[in-house]
């Protein structure tokens, strides 16, 4: 499940971090891209746009990039898989509402790809996204392969992976079964999105804050939603979930120990009945990572909140140790997110 790009993408970073120590010097918050701007427009009827797949679009952005790309995408159903190269930052997607512009496929763990090989949790993603500063809105992602029963093998389909740095997301939806977002490496913030799914539906060793986002689970007999995986102690990565609110069917747990020192924090959420006995999981139960996670509540509310605190090792928080989990700085958000937008 861990294999990692991380070589690969810190090759590739180095040379917009270039422009942007540039740029630094005269624009102390530096939010977006390096210089000006481009649009490029796709639909998918072919009326109003220059291309009609948005794949179309993104390789029509040159390799090194500096210039703030809006992609602006119409209503529509995209079937396609689309992939972001590291190569390539400064990119946004816009739909026109997450409701009517949607990018889909139906790829499985167990499917086989072009070389014979299975593909794999992390290869499923119908949108995956290497670079960095890659922005969405009013858009969504789905994955369409049927929901897996408990325990059924190989059948993991992520709708989207986030494998680069300080991207943003408002207002997109989320939506496959098992491990819909793939939340993989890099400092993300999500706000009023919607991310719907059955088992481990937002997983990976981001560091993430979800802000005033819907979590709504789909799950059958039993599900969970967050999966977080850092390795080590010395990793800043894990999941923030603040002003959330947690609905669908049940019962699920709210996280999974994926890594050993994996770190989720639900804050100011609102949980419907359905969470599981318990709330929390250890994935194991053979590594003792009820030890060594950081696992935590903040004055969470609604019928299902109080199953939440339901292990000794997921407690309700001081507000001290709430705090970093509660503000952008989590993310380093003040360096990269314009405060309008946080
Ligand atoms: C996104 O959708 C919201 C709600 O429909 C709307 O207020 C906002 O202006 C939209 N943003 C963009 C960039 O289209
Ligand atoms: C912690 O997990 C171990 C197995 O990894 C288990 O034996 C032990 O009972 C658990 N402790 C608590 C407090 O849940």
């Amino acid at each position: 499940m861990a294999f990692s790009l991380t070589s690969f993408f810190f090759f590739f970073i180095s040379v917009p971090a270039f422009f942007l120590l540039a740029a630094a010097k005269h624009h102390r918050h530096h939010w977006v891209g390096h210089t000006g701007h481009r649009l490029i427009k796709v639909d998918v009827k072919g009326i109003s746009g220059e291309f009609v797949s948005v794949q179309a679009a993104v390789d029509a952005v040159p390799d090194y990039n500096t210039v703030n790309t809006l992609i602006r995408i119409s209503p529509g159903y995209y079937v396609e898989k689309v992939v972001v190269p590291a190569k390539k930052p400064y990119i946004t997607f816009e739909g026109g509402g997450k409701e009517t512009t949607v990018i889909e496929w139906h790829d499985r763990a167990g499917d086989r790809g072009p070389s014979g090989q299975q593909l794999r949790t992390y290869r499923t993603a119908s949108v995956t996204v290497f670079a960095n500063y890659f922005s969405a809105r009013n858009i969504s992602f789905k994955n369409t392969a049927p929901a897996p029963m408990p325990g059924m093998q190989g059948w993991q389909a992520a709708a989207f992976r986030i494998s680069g740095d300080k991207a943003y997301f408002s207002g997109c939806g989320f939506y496959g079964a098992q491990d819909t977002l793939c939340d993989d490496a890099g400092r993300h913030y999500f706000k009023e999105c919607y991310i719907e799914g059955s088992i481990d539906f937002i997983f990976g060793n981001g560091r993430s804050m979800y802000k005033d986002c819907e979590l709504h689970s789909i799950a059958t007999r039993f599900g969970s939603i967050a999966a977080q995986d850092r390795n080590s102690p010395n990793e800043k990565t894990g999941f923030a979930f603040v002003r959330c609110k947690v609905t669908g069917s049940g019962p699920i747990y709210v996280g999974r120990a994926m890594g050993q020192y994996s770190r989720i924090v639900y804050a100011y959420t609102y949980f419907d009945d359905v969470v599981a006995h318990g709330g929390w999981d250890d994935w194991d139960h053979t590594s003792n990572k009820n030890q060594t996670v950081f696992f935590g509540v903040y004055k969470c509310w609604g019928p299902g909140a109080s199953k939440v605190k339901g292990v000794s090792w997921a407690r309700e928080l001081e507000f001290e140790e709430a705090h970093p989990f509660l503000v952008k700085s989590f993310v380093n958000g003040r360096h990269w997110i314009a405060p309008s937008d946080a």
